[in-house]
């Protein structure tokens, strides 16, 4: 259906062409703003129909938040359900995806979900290794397997930038090492969590990475699951929920699938049993959406009818 329909992908990826004028590459991270803000491109990776690529898709980028789902992947690979989220809540924010206000006013001190910045650092203070450089190949491993790609690697420039301006980072991880969330060497989380956001990746990467997911954990073409298919289900669920800020509730209704986002402008989306896509598009809103990103999303979905309700 999607090779033979790449004349569809190709009139969406042209319909929203404009929205790149509707935002704003991110350059609070110097690094990022280097970005085109013109680019636009998705890639569509089916279960059991191949692999469809349109627009800017040769364009690198950043994981950046969309890491956030992968590191709570290896969270919950390594410690289950119950010890990560007696650290880290399950609810949506409703907040900016680095804001610290709930982090003191809400009960125990704990970040309400993974998705958010205090959330992803917790997480990353948990991912098992001997050392940083241990648990970032351990991440990098299991993308090297969802992807097939085992060129997926840091952007040391992209690391180098993150680490020099992230002080917001900063304060939100020594208040939660203040307060008992994070255990482990609070210095450590944070170079591990700036590492993991500064993953570079392809459009195709992201619909692999998207399509391992569709399969509830299961490598296209292959037999059995590689994770827990209850694991795969809390991510899908922490996705639809908190994946695109506090712009998720108005996601879930316009386009109705899982995905997340990252101030690159990547997204990473997934439609259960059927695919994975991947979009960039640097310029995003005010939330740290990409605009025509999400309206690629919107079209795709309502043109296949993906939406999951
Ligand atoms: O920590 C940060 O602010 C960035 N490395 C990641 C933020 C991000 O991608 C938010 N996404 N939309």
């Amino acid at each position: 259906m999607i090779q033979a329909d790449k004349k569809t992908l190709q009139r969406i990826l042209d319909d929203n062409r404009k929205y790149t004028a509707d935002g704003k590459v991110a350059d609070y991270i110097p690094e990022l703003g280097h970005a085109n803000p013109a680019a636009l491109g998705f890639t569509v990776a089916t279960k059991n129909d191949g692999i469809a690529s349109v627009g800017d898709c040769g364009t690198t980028f950043t994981l950046q938040s969309i890491s956030k789902v992968i590191s709570l992947l290896v969270a919950l690979l390594d410690h289950g359900p119950k010890k990560v989220f007696a650290k880290v809540g399950m609810e949506p924010s409703g907040d900016p995806f680095n804001s610290i206000i709930k982090l003191e006013t809400m009960d125990h001190h704990k970040p309400l979900n993974p998705m958010i910045n205090a959330g992803a650092i917790a997480i990353a203070s948990m991912i098992a290794g001997n050392h940083v450089e241990e648990r970032f190949q351990r991440v990098c491993e299991l993308l090297h397997l969802m992807t097939a790609n085992t060129h997926i690697s840091l952007n040391e420039q992209v690391y180098r930038s993150e680490k020099a301006t992230g002080d917001r980072n900063r304060s939100l991880a020594y208040f939660m090492k203040s307060t008992g969330i994070i255990e482990t060497d609070v210095e450590e989380a944070l170079d591990l969590y700036f590492q993991l956001c500064s993953i570079q990746v392809r459009c195709s990467d992201l619909a692999k990475i998207g399509l391992f997911l569709a399969n509830w954990g299961r490598i296209e073409g292959k037999d059995s699951p590689l994770v827990d298919p209850c694991i795969v289900q809390i991510l899908l669920t922490i996705m639809m929920t908190s994946g695109m800020y506090n712009a998720s509730g108005e996601f879930a209704i316009h386009v109705g699938i899982p995905a997340k986002s990252g101030v690159s402008g990547g997204i990473l989306a997934v439609v259960p049993n059927k695919m994975g896509i991947g979009v960039i598009g640097p310029a995003i809103d005010d939330k740290g959406n990409s605009v025509a990103g999400m309206r690629i999303l919107e079209d795709l979905s309502k043109e296949y009818g993906l939406h999951v309700f």
